[in-house]
């Protein structure tokens, strides 16, 4: 199963890629996190210790790897072998390996096509090629899926929190997920507070649109003044990502 997390800046995007991570590591083998947002924070809401994710380096900057599977002439694969890296180059946190894409600088004189190139077989790989659950922070921008990646996502969750720009954003992401041809979006409300919260979300959607809406969490705000640790967001938090897992399970008819 492929999922893919996007929405606006700061709406909980992490934290719920997390939860799903850890929720989804409790019943089966291997669970894949994939950050693919450059300004990443997955690794610390999976809870690996801030000086060990300072320390792995993004797949973006391993010149080598890239290199040695690209060809580092003047002329590059368009095909990369890429199949085993997510084995090899994953951090390990019991049946969770995490990967951290990175970001492929744009501009300037030198041409990045190699490590863009790297990264999209990555991630086609990733999302078509594998049997194992795979759940990518996508960040706020879905663009960088290419037409032939988006196939391989079955189900991209838009979060949304209770404001007029996150529902703005979600409905632009919502049709540029139809664009690409991801099969299936859902809305996911987030940090809701009141009943007028809930109602505003709900009224801003489809029926159908809307998968589920996630309260507002003291511990997981709190646990933001230290290093993010959705580990850590108690169980409150913990159960209403079980729903959401469920939802998403009937969602793919996978339960
Ligand atoms: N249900 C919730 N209740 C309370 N706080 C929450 C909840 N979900 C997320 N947060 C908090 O909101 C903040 C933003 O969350 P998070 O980093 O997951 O968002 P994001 O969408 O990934 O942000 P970015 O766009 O910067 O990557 C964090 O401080 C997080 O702890
Ligand atoms: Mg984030």
């Amino acid at each position: 199963m492929k999922l893919a997390v996007s929405g606006k800046g700061g709406v909980g995007k992490t934290t719920i890629a997390a939860g799903l991570v850890q929720s989804f590591a409790n019943t089966h083998k291997l669970v894949y996190a994939i950050d693919g947002d450059p300004d990443a924070c997955l690794a610390a809401a999976l809870g690996i210790p801030e000086d060990t994710a300072n320390r792995l380096k993004p797949i973006a900057e391993m010149k080598e790897l890239i290199n040695s599977r690209g060809g580092s002439g003047s002329f590059y694969l368009l095909n990369p072998k890429v199949d085993d890296v997510p084995e090899q180059y994953a951090y390990r946190l019991g049946n969770i390996r995490f990967l951290r894409m990175g970001e492929v600088k744009k501009g300037g004189a030198d041409c990045y096509c190699r490590e863009n190139t790297f990264l999209q077989a990555l991630i086609a790989s990733l999302l078509l090629d594998r049997g194992e659950v795979v759940i990518m922070d996508m960040g706020a921008g879905i663009e960088h899926l290419s037409r032939g990646t988006a196939r391989g996502v079955d189900l991209m969750l838009v979060v949304v929190e209770p404001n007029r720009n996150s529902i703005n954003t979600a409905r632009n992401v919502i049709k540029m997920a139809a664009d690409l041809g991801i099969k299936k979006t859902r809305v996911v409300g987030n940090k809701i507070r009141f009943d007028r919260e809930r109602e505003f979300i709900t009224g801003s959607f489809q029926p159908g649109e809307l998968l589920e809406l996630i309260k507002f969490n003291e511990d997981v705000w709190g646990s933001a003044l230290g290093p993010a640790d959705a580990a850590k967001a108690g169980k409150n938090f913990a159960s209403e990502i079980e729903t959401l897992r469920e939802k998403i399970l009937l969602e793919l008819d996978e339960n």
